[in-house]
């Protein structure tokens, strides 16, 4: 995967302030520039939810409501989430919300904006945050919302569909990511996939 020299993309690690606890490495990260995402990006969208969670969400990456406010999950995904935790008996402001690139990549089309994947170099450049942040905040489980989420959790890919609702190595949960969801709304598979999420997130440990 070519996303440019080691220049462009040396990856966050050199801008990740050791033993940090999140409050700063919030801070911190508005002064990334690990990899090319930052520039065309409104702001860094970091994470919200307490340090000491027992469980930490990890999504994919900010969308374009999420770049535009600077909080992670608030627009229809986050809307969506919020349903399927509460749905689950997950108490949402107990736990910490999170993504495995901290900066939206997007296409520009005409005035709008579309989400575009991140690449693996995107997640493996940010993945220094999402390592401290498990640091400091020690979940006792993690849920990694889609494939990229998964595999920037893991190390190593990930079919979602295979490895859904089981922990895996003893504390990782997969489940689809709620865009994946909100895209069938109004569509047969609705009720399905939102189910499906709904029955994995029950089966984190309390
Ligand atoms: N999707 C994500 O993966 N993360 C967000 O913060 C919002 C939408
Ligand atoms: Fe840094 Fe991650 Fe943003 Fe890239 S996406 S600039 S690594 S915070």
């Amino acid at each position: 995967m070519r996303s440019g020299s080691d220049d462009e993309a040396p990856g966050a690690g050199r801008w990740v302030p050791e033993g940090a606890g999140v409050d700063a490495l919030r801070s911190a990260a508005t002064r990334c520039r690990g990899c090319e995402l930052w520039r065309p990006a409104t702001q860094v969208v970091f994470s919200r939810g307490p340090q000491d969670a027992r469980v930490v969400l990890v999504g994919e990456q900010p969308g374009d409501h999420e770049d535009r406010e600077g909080e992670p999950f608030v627009g229809p995904a986050g809307r969506l989430l919020s349903e399927a935790l509460q749905e689950a008996g997950l108490d949402e402001g107990a736990v910490y919300l999170t993504n495995a690139v901290k900066h939206f990549r997007f296409e520009e089309r005409g005035r709008r904006r579309l989400h575009k994947a991140p690449a693996v170099a995107h997640v493996r450049a940010c993945a220094p945050w999402l390592a401290a942040e498990l640091g400091a905040v020690q979940p006792e489980v993690v849920v990694a919302l889609g494939a990229t989420a998964a595999r920037a959790v893991l190390g190593r890919p990930v079919s979602v569909t295979a490895e859904r609702g089981r922990l895996l190595d003893g504390h990782v949960l997969v489940t689809t990511h709620p865009s994946a969801v909100v895209r069938l709304r109004g569509r047969p598979g609705f009720d399905d996939a939102f189910t499906a999420l709904v029955a994995d997130l029950r089966r984190v440990p309390r």
